[in-house]
């Protein structure tokens, strides 16, 4: 049994992480913060209590917490589920978070851990960056579409929608009730939405070129779940779209290729990734890929990438999975 401290267990994402870990069979949580204790890990003593950590915080905070617990115990593995760590450079971290990145040393050789994209470079990590719930549903059907060179990388247009706990649990007037509910809106218009930034990264490492994405995020009158509608131009069929990606995802137990478009209810509390292929107009196709917010965008594949990091099954204490 490991232990597994989890900073930020009082919001959405912490909370997601330890009722996900209850079930583990290899880890137990060791303790849990929320802001009441706000001081770094070290200063608490909580750096010695725990052989693993999940970091649940705000982005701006985390990075802190991440540097203090890989000084105090570089043996440690850390995952850090905030957008801290995502950005390959401070330059371009400060542009699309507005501030100073708060610990530029830990930005070089920590792995992005879009876990079924960049499995090899988990094992013995001992930090690593959790994707953006959003760049996860995105991510896991594009990015092999375009290692294949099956769709034209400068012409892919996002239309997601999410549910109101990615937007975190602290009170915000925008999500009361009575604001959400029966309705529907987009948010964070023109490019102002961060996780563009680390999407337009991997499809840049992907596929060599700078991609400019189209994103259009939208708030659902739901508590969980993403569904995004991706618009792609294409000289291949949706069957051999539809193919390329069950070879590419054939050993990956979370994620599965369907015929009839996903729904949240198919995905919600599971740590699976949905998607399918259909024709849209010539030459161009409709993807769609349903996550839980929480579970595979948050909680479940940082667990995902803990369980790679110290060479267990990846499946470990997580819900879902084809086998
Ligand atoms: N929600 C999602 O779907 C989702 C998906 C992927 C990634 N994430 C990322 O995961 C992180 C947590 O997101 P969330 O949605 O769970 O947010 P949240 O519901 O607002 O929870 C934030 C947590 O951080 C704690 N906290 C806030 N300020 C702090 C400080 N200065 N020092 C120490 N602890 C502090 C809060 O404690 P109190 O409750 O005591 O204030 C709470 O436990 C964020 O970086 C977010 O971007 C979230």
């Amino acid at each position: 049994m490991i232990r597994v401290g989890v900073f930020g267990a009082t919001g959405y994402a912490g909370k997601e992480c330890v009722r996900l870990l209850e079930s583990h069979p290899s880890a137990r949580v060791a303790f849990t913060t929320g802001s009441g204790g706000a001081h770094l890990a070290h200063e608490a003593g909580l750096d010695q209590a725990a052989d693993a950590y999940l970091l649940a915080l705000p982005h701006g905070v985390s990075a802190k917490y991440a540097a203090s617990l890989r000084a105090a115990r570089p043996d440690a593995t850390v995952i850090d589920l905030s957008g801290d760590l995502r950005l390959a450079t401070a330059a371009a971290y400060k542009h699309w978070y507005g501030h100073e990145h708060p610990a530029p040393q830990l930005l070089d050789g920590t792995p992005y851990g879009l876990t079924e994209v960049y499995r090899d470079r988990l094992p013995g990590a001992r930090l690593v960056s959790n994707p953006g719930c959003y760049a996860t549903s995105v991510l896991l059907p594009l990015v092999p579409l375009l290692r294949e060179a099956l769709v034209d990388p400068d012409d892919i247009v996002v239309d997601a929608k999410s549910g109101a706990t990615g937007a975190g649990r602290a009170p915000k007037e925008e999500l009361l009730f009575c604001e959400v509910a029966d309705d529907l809106s987009a948010y964070s218009p023109g490019r102002t939405h961060r996780h563009v930034a680390e999407i337009e990264q991997v499809l840049h490492e992907t596929s060599g070129k700078t991609v400019a994405l189209t994103f259009c995020p939208h708030l659902l009158p739901v508590k969980r779940g993403i569904l995004s509608a991706l618009y792609l131009r294409s000289a291949a069929s949706p069957a051999a779209l539809a193919q390329a990606l069950r070879t590419f995802y054939a050993a990956a137990p979370f994620v599965r290729i369907v015929d009839a478009p996903p729904k949240l209810s198919d995905v919600v509390l599971t740590n699976d990734c949905r998607i399918s292929v259909h024709a849209a107009a010539p030459g161009r196709v409709v993807v769609f890929s349903a996550i839980d917010n929480l579970v595979k965008g948050a909680a479940g594949q940082a667990i995902q990438n803990l369980n790679r990091c110290l060479g267990w099954d990846e499946r470990a204490g997580l819900p879902g999975g084809n086998a």
